[in-house]
Parts: C-alpha cells; sequence; structure tokens
C-alpha cells in the first residue's frame, strides 16, 4: 500500500509506508549496516513481539527500504508508581545514501502522528547522538553514569549493615524469580519499564555476540535481588555488572557486599543512576570513580493532561503553564496536550489537576523541557538559566521544581 497521501516525501521517489512481514530483512540489514551490529536474527523477533507492522515505518525507494522506525508498546512507571502505557522509538535508522533529505522528519511526523491515534500519553527513546531530538520534543528525562570501583581497597563503614542471604546461581535456572524481584524494583522506579517474557529469553539466552567480549552471565541472588554481570579481561579481571535489581536497601547492601568481596577481582564496574548509594557506604568514598556519563532515557510528553495527572508530586502548587512545541503533531482527532498548549496545573497533597486553560501563563517552557522534567531526573532551575523555561517569579520556578522532584532517583528500566 502506498501511502504518500500521510506526508508529503522529501523527494519525489521516496513513499512512506507502514513495515510489511516482508519488509523485516531489509530493516534487519539497514539496522544492522546503521549502527555496525547484525542482531541475533532471533533477538529482532523478540523485540517484534513488542511492536506490529502499524507501528512500523518504512521508507522506500524503488524496492530498497532506505529508512526505518518503529515504537515498542512499553509500560513506563512514573513518580508515586503509576505506571503508562508508552511508545518506545527503537531501530530508527536512515541509509547512508539518503541522510539529510527530511527522512527522519519525514518518519517522525507521521509515528508522532500514530502515537496519537493510539492514544499513547507518552513517547520515549534512547539517542544514538544528543542533538536529534530535542527538535522533536523529546529532553532526556533520566540519566546514568559509569562507576568503577577498585575493589581491593574497598571497606564498608563499620555502620553498614551486612544482611548476608546472597547465593550463586545460574542465571538461566532463575527467570522467574529474577522476573519477579525486578518486576517489583521497576514499579516502584520512576523510569523502570515491564520487562515482557520475550526479553527476558533475550537477554537470559546470553548468546557471544551480546558479551562485548565478556564472559557468560553471572549471578547473585537474594531474596529481593538479584545482579547479572560479566567477567572482563584476564590480568586485572574487572566485573562488568549487566543488571543490578534491589527491591530493598538490604537486598542493594547484600549484592554490594558479595560484589566487593570478589577476591580475584581488581575492579567492579557498573552503570547506574547519579545518586546511586555506594559511595556512601564505603569509608573511602573517592573509590568509586565516576568513568563515564551520558544522558539514557527521552521522554516527549505527547497527552500532557493525561501523564501530569498520573504522576505524584512532592509539593501543593498552582500554575499556569504553557508548553511550546516546535514540532507540532497532526493529529487526527488525537488527544489534548500532543502539541503543547496552555494548562492550569493545580496540585494538592501529591496528586494533580491539569485542564486546558486560556489564563495567562505563568511559566512558559518548551516541549522537550517537561519531558526531562516529568520523572523528576532534572530540575527546572538550569532550564531556566538556559531561557527554555520562563517566568517572571523566580520563586515560582523553585516551587515547581520542588514539586516535580522524587524521592526515588528516577532510572531507565532496560535500553531499547
Ligand atoms: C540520525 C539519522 C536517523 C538522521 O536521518 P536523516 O534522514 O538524515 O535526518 P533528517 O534529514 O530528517 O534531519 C532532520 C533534522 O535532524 C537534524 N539531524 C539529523 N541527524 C542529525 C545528527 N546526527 N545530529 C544532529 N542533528 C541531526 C537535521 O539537521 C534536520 O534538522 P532540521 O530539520 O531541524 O533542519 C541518520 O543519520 C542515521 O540513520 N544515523 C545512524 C543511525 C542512528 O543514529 N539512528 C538514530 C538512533 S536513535
Amino acid at each position: 500500500m502506498a501511502l504518500s497521501r500521510f506526508v508529503s516525501a522529501p523527494t519525489t521517489d521516496l513513499i512512506l509506508a507502514p513495515s510489511t512481514d516482508a519488509d523485516w530483512a531489509a530493516m534487519a540489514l539497514l539496522g544492522g549496516t546503521a549502527f555496525g551490529e547484525i542482531g541475533h536474527p532471533d533477538s529482532l523477533a523478540a523485540w517484534r513481539t513488542l511492536t506490529s507492522n502499524d507501528a512500523a515505518l518504512v521508507v522506500r525507494d524503488g524496492d530498497d527500504v532506505v529508512g526505518q522506525c518503529f515504537y515498542l508498546n512499553l509500560s513506563l512507571t512514573v513518580p508515586g508508581g503509576a505506571v503508562l502505557p508508552t511508545a518506545g522509538i527503537s531501530f530508527v535508522a536512515v541509509a547512508p545514501t539518503h541522510r539529510r533529505r527530511g527522512i527522519l522528519r519525514m518518519m517522525y511526523t507521521e509515528l508522532h502522528r500514530r502515537i496519537a491515534d493510539a492514544a499513547l500519553p507518552i513517547a520515549g527513546l534512547t539517542a544514538s547522538e544528543g542533538g536529534i531530538y530535542g527538535r522533536f520534543g523529546y529532553g532526556p528525562a533520566t540519566s546514568k553514569q559509569l562507576i568503577t570501583v577498585d575493589r581491593r581497597f574497598a571497606q564498608f563503614h563499620a555502620s553498614v549493615a551486612d544482611p548476608g542471604g546472597v547465593r550463586l546461581v545460574k542465571p538461566a535456572d532463575h527467570r522467574d524469580v529474577f522476573a519477579e524481584i525486578y518486576d517489583r524494583w521497576r514499579l516502584q522506579t520512576p523510569g523502570g519499564l515491564q520487562r515482557p517474557s520475550a526479553l527476558w529469553d533475550d537477554l537470559l539466552a546470553d548468546r557471544e555476540s551480546t558479551r562485548d567480549g565478556c564472559s557468560e552471565l553471572f549471578a547473585f541472588l537474594h531474596p529481593d535481588g538479584y545482579v547479572l554481570y560479566r567477567v572482563h579481561g584476564n590480568d586485572p579481571m574487572t566485573i562488568r555488572v549487566w543488571e543490578f535489581a534491589a527491591a530493598t536497601t538490604d537486598a542493594r547492601v547484600a549484592l554490594w557486599r558479595a560484589l566487593l568481596g570478589m577476591d580475584l577481582m581488581e575492579k567492579v564496574s557498573i552503570w547506574t543512576h547519579p545518586d546511586d548509594v555506594l559511595p556512601q557506604l564505603l569509608t573511602n568514598p573517592r573509590l568509586v570513580r565516576v568513568t563515564n556519563s551520558t544522558d539514557d532515557l527521552w521522554l516527549r510528553i505527547m497527552d500532557i493532561p493525561a501523564a501530569l495527572e498520573a504522576r505524584s508530586y512532592q509539593e501543593d502548587l498552582d500554575v499556569v503553564l504553557e508548553v511550546v512545541d516546535g514540532f507540532r503533531t497532526p493529529t487526527r482527532g488525537g488527544q489534548a496536550g500532543a502539541d503543547g498548549g496552555r494548562f492550569a496545573l493545580q496540585i494538592r497533597d501529591g496528586r494533580a489537576r491539569c485542564t486546558p486553560t486560556d489564563a495567562l501563563a505563568d511559566i512558559t517552557l518548551d516541549h522537550d523541557v517537561l519531558g526531562s522534567l516529568y520523572l523528576g531526573g532534572y530540575r527546572a532551575e538550569g532550564f531556566a538559566t538556559a531561557n527554555r523555561l520562563r517566568s517572571n517569579d523566580s520563586a515560582l520556578i523553585r516551587r515547581l521544581s520542588a514539586a516535580f522532584a522524587d524521592a526515588v532517583p528516577a532510572q531507565l528500566g532496560y535500553g531499547f
């Protein structure tokens, strides 16, 4: 089915269309070429269970697929524990022979229309490069840092508990236990994502191609937490933590004690959120070195009233927000707020009412900034300094910041 009726193509020969089953081999090739690695067919099949041909778009030039993207049906935990259906955009690629002709812009225009039609209140992505997605209304909502600990010198403060309870287990034998613990963790963590069984299978298949030059997966299991890790290098050996999920403080401490107790290993490295407690546990916090950091989940709020009413807040607030969208979604009778607008936000006792209004705005902010504030991972003040969030009332900006903060640090459940 030719769908050039959806949007005008940047050059006349290009046709934008939903994918068909027959396109997926070409999509695997284009994705593999763009990202420099061909994924295992079983892995692509696992991710496909979260999408559909209607949620996947291709751009064809004659018989060739030269552009592609899809959205996954994800379930995202927001502050307070509500879980919102979320479009997780992924596998975005344009052939190097066709770049910078507007194909990405064309695909996002149509993708947003489909996401709005499906009444999904949030769209999210992880970005290959930081300069691409702000223009489409996405802002970084969680960030992560790589910390590396020289465990040979690490000592816990005498006051830190020693809860015990950690066992060494074979990962493939404990999938259901991991899934149950992960579920508890993600439901209490803004940015947590429900992980369907196909993705558990994919993770625990532990294929050679996913190991990044490291060993097979090892696991530590506590009744309320687990760690999946690999060993990297021979001399010295480093533990690279693949996944750390702890639903209780005891589990977190017990698992760190097990990791730092690995006598023959020199270092332990883990991608974690910026507020990780590890430095506070150790007598020498400087051993916890930040060796890399980056943004992680990016969000665009598609249904502003629904999204703002779903999360909880830390402070009462009355404010009129004007959300300015530089990339309007051509909705076909879609939901309110997909394109920004002006909203009265009233917060009482942690819950919000958010309604469209004609009243004058107290705070004006860019659409991507709202995405960054949403999970509590970024504060409003920095955006005010950049003039991306504007108000005559600086005290109101501080109150907005305090209201949107959350006690639980935001962390993306898994990359997609
Ligand atoms: C990134 C990629 C999808 C861009 O596709 P494209 O069709 O060349 O992009 P477009 O021509 O539609 O560009 C749309 C806008 O984004 C900008 N843009 C595109 N790629 C960009 C980049 N890498 N960095 C900054 N801006 C970029 C363009 O300048 C253009 O800006 P404007 O319309 O506001 O003037 C393509 O280069 C690609 O496949 N890269 C490799 C894979 C990848 O990184 N995928 C994204 C995964 S998150």
